[in-house]
Parts: C-alpha cells; structure tokens; sequence
C-alpha cells in the first residue's frame, strides 16, 4: 500500500515511523522495498555526494534532478523533497513557486522547510496551496554559519521553551509531521508528547515518533566523519573499495574478461 502523509500521521502513538534520506533511484528502489515508511531527497546530498562542506550550497536545480530520480523508482514509502537554502527566507510567493518545481518536475509528494515560528505562515500557504509540508526544528543545517558549526539544541530552558513553541507553531500551520534534529532526548520527548503529529528524531535519542538517518552514514559510506549517534548499519565503504581493488587487479593480471 501506499504511504501518504495520512499514513504518517496516523502512525503516531501506533509504531514508530522509519524514515532514511535517497537521493537516487537505486537508494530510492532498495528503501522502498525495505518498506521504510518516508525517503527525503534531503539537501543532505549536498554534503554526503556532492563534495560541499555545508547543505548551503545545495540549489533548486540540484534538488529538482534528485528527487526526480528518486520518483523514477516510484517508492511505495512517501517522497519527501528538501527545500533548499535560502527558498523559505524569500518571500511566500517565491516558496510557492518553487515547491511547485518540486512537486511537478520533481515528483515529490511533500516538501520538508527548516525553521519553526518564523517559517510557520509559509508552511500555512504551501499547505492551504495543497503541499504538504515537513517541519523542522532543532539544529538547522541551513543556519551553519549564523550557528556557528553543528551542536546539540534544547538543553537550555529558553532553548526548550522556543522549540516547544516551533513545535506547536508548525503543527498549528498545518505541517503533518515534524523532523528533530540534535535536540537533548528529554525535550525531543517532551515535544513528542506535546504535539498531536509525528515527531521523526535525528540524534535526538529514543522519545521521538520515528527515526530518520542519513542513508550512507548508516550504510558506512561517508568519508570523514559521521555523527557520534550514528550507527553503521554496513560498512560499505570497505565492501566497495575491496571491489575497486579487485576489479582492477583482475583487469591488471588479465583474469577478467575471462
Ligand atoms: O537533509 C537532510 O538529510 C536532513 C536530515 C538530516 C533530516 O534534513
């Protein structure tokens, strides 16, 4: 059957949500079969394929070409596209438009925006224009520079009380479920708790509606360093060069093509 965001939704308080981000039609395909229940095209691949530093650089076009290939392998899990840096801080008519891209050329069936009581009335007009839309609070990749690098949020109490407040904003506007990045465990729970939606965790520990990983930090494809909550589901990386190693010593010594 199927996911939709109705499907999300109602899989609150019934078992967790299993979510991982694609950003290809193999991924797409192997994730869909796996039944994971949401693949997001996340500006992710910026970082993890591209060779960035930061999702920063991660353009519309760039989103469009890979959740496109990600619809190609039309996935039974619901397809949710990142909407990239600086789209949301544009101005609502810009988001519109934009979103639209996403959905018409890209084939998404969502879209996920960064940010929590400044982007809620655009979250309400993309809603009200038929996008649904995935929250996000916590660590704001898109914000590394004003943030100053990646750390855990929601220790401090004005920190808790202001993603309590995201939290409730996103919910309000219309947003179906809402993506935690790095926020303590105990308040990802508490907010858990507070909002009627999904709550799908990155790094936030285990009070939280679902999990969400980046793909090839849980298949240990990453270069350089992974979140310490990560956990290497494979290593690929080593499956991957052993075969490099291989082919080309076959091809050196003249035992392949046989
Ligand atoms: O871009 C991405 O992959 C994300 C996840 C970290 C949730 O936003």
């Amino acid at each position: 059957m199927k996911i939709t965001v109705h499907t999300i939704r109602e899989l609150k308080g019934e078992r967790p949500i299993v979510a991982l981000t694609a950003y290809d039609t193999i991924m797409a395909t192997l994730a869909s079969n796996a039944n994971i229940d949401l693949i997001l095209v996340g500006d992710s691949v910026g970082t993890t394929y591209l060779g960035f530093d930061t999702t920063l650089p991660v353009t519309l076009d760039m989103m469009l070409h890979h959740t496109a290939c990600v619809a190609r392998a039309k996935p039974r899990s619901l397809l949710v596209a990142d909407v990239p840096f600086p789209e949301v801080h544009l101005g609502t008519e810009r988001l519109l438009r934009v979103c639209s891209r996403l959905f018409q050329e890209g084939g998404a069936e969502a879209v996920k925006v960064e940010g929590g009581q400044s982007v809620a009335p655009k979250v309400r007009a993309l809603v009200d224009a038929g996008m649904p839309v995935l929250g996000h609070i916590g660590l704001l990749p898109q914000q590394f520079y004003a943030l100053g690098g990646y750390r855990k949020v929601g220790a401090k109490e004005e920190e808790r009380e202001i993603l309590l407040r995201d939290a409730k904003a996103l919910q309000d506007a219309g947003a179906f479920a809402i993506v935690g990045e790095m926020i303590a465990g105990e308040i990802a729970g508490e907010i858990a708790d507070t909002v009627d939606i999904p709550m799908i965790g990155i790094g936030c520990g285990i009070k939280c509606d679902g999990q969400i990983l980046v793909t090839p930090d849980l298949l240990g494809m990453t270069l350089g360093k992974v979140p310490g909550f990560v956990k290497k589901f494979a290593h690929l990386q080593e499956v991957i060069s052993s075969a490099f190693v291989e082919y080309a010593e076959e091809v050196r010594s003249k035992r392949y093509p046989e």
